[in-house]
């Protein structure tokens, strides 16, 4: 299995603006879904407030997410752990 760098919160938090890179968490696993952005179903506006944040609360409130084709284009973005 290949090794990913490890994260804190604290440092996902500084990634919250395209220009800065936009991470968000799932689970343990750090993502980099700048580039995902302006492709992303739901609208960019939104997928930026979990910007820098966890996915859960966000996914929680929106059932679409729950299924494995989301989870299979989230892992393509993967770039570490918490
Ligand atoms: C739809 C991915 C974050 C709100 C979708 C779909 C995908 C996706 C693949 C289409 C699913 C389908 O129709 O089968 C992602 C990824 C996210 C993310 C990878 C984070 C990295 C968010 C967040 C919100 C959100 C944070 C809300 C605050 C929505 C909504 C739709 C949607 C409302 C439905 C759009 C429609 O069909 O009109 N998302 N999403 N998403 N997403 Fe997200």
């Amino acid at each position: 299995a290949p090794r990913y760098p490890r994260y804190t919160r604290e440092e996902v938090g500084r990634h919250r603006l395209p220009q800065d890179r936009v991470w968000v968490t799932h689970g343990t696993e750090v993502f980099d879904v700048t580039d995902f952005v302006e492709l992303h179903p739901g609208g960019a506006d939104k997928i930026l407030l979990a910007a820098g944040g966890a996915l859960e609360p966000f996914w929680a409130l929106y059932a679409v997410h729950s299924q494995p084709h989301v989870l299979e284009l989230l892992r393509e973005y993967k770039v570490g752990e918490l």
